[in-house]
């Protein structure tokens, strides 16, 4: 695996690969990785391109500082797992590299109603600075294909329409969210969940699965109150438990038995905020 640290030298790298008729499967991440996002990197190599990821801990997604301040990070070891995971090339770079001008961002992207719900309306300003952070990755990476997890299924949408506003030409590959055994969904923040919280974040499938049971036409109210119940007894804080069409992220509160249907939940245990959905 090559590691490169600086935006120019990564840019004129993978230009050579591609002139050379290579595509590039690009994974963006924040670190702290997990089979997760080493399931991403194995999809690229699957799809026979150069596969390139990037370890960026983006300061200007995060709406609290505390989360940033404590947001894992284990380069040493994530390098190891990307090295064993067949990775072609890691970008590494630092603030000035991603962001030479400053932090601040010049014009807003105009996400228009994904960015009022659920996430956007939860976390302020995040996909503002996911949109940022992911344009300037673009730039540099230049792909062919983006490969993103359905785990953060309101990021994927939220990247599509980056890639429309901007007219990118870049193909954006949406990949099944790894769990681990009893169903949760692996991600960074677990790692940061002690024993008895880990073990009550199991209850966030459950009842998604729930949900997928339970889904009838008709109104969705009482499924809803149901599912927050069951999460607000195991002790978490629940942002929200939401029944959305899968297309458009349309909240309903009634279903008439045809649209695709995603659920999605956000929700805090032992400090720790956790999202997941589930296609029904
Ligand atoms: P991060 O949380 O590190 O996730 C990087 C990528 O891995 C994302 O596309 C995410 O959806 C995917 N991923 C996370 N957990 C997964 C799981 N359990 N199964 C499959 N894929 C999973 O998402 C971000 O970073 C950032 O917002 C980023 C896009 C890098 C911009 O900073």
């Amino acid at each position: 695996m090559i590691i490169f640290k600086e935006a120019g030298s990564i840019t004129r790298h993978l230009q050579e690969q591609q002139s050379g008729g290579v595509p590039v499967g690009f994974v963006p991440t924040m670190g702290a990785l997990h089979a997760g996002h080493l399931s991403l990197v194995t999809t690229v190599k699957n799809d026979g391109g150069l596969s390139v990821c990037s370890i960026f801990v983006n300061p200007t997604q995060f709406n609290n500082a505390t989360d940033f301040a404590r947001y894992p990070i284990t380069v040493a070891a994530d390098i190891q797992l990307l090295e064993n995971a067949g990775c072609d090339v890691l970008f590494l770079p630092d603030v000035a590299q991603i962001y030479p001008d400053g932090t601040i961002l010049s014009s807003p992207y105009h996400l228009g109603y994904l960015e009022t719900v659920l996430e956007g309306k939860y976390r302020p300003g995040h996909f503002q600075g996911v949109c940022q952070v992911v344009h300037r990755l673009l730039d540099i990476i230049q792909p062919n294909r983006l490969y993103l997890g359905s785990k953060d299924y309101q990021q994927c949408m939220v990247i599509r329409k980056l890639v429309e506003l901007k007219q990118l030409a870049v193909e954006v590959i949406a990949c099944p969210t790894l769990r681990e055994t009893d169903g949760l969904a692996m991600s960074s923040r677990n790692m940061r969940l002690d024993a008895s919280a880990r073990q009550k974040a199991t209850a966030i499938y459950a009842t998604l699965m729930y949900i997928r049971q339970q889904v009838q036409p008709g109104p969705l109210d009482l499924l809803l109150q149901t599912a927050g119940h069951q999460l607000a007894a195991q002790g978490f804080e629940v942002d929200y438990v939401a029944i959305a069409d899968a297309r458009s992220l349309q909240l309903y509160t009634h279903w008439d038995g045809n649209t695709p249907l995603v659920a999605l939940i956000a929700a805090t245990i032992g400090g720790i905020r956790l999202i997941d959905n589930m296609v029904l």
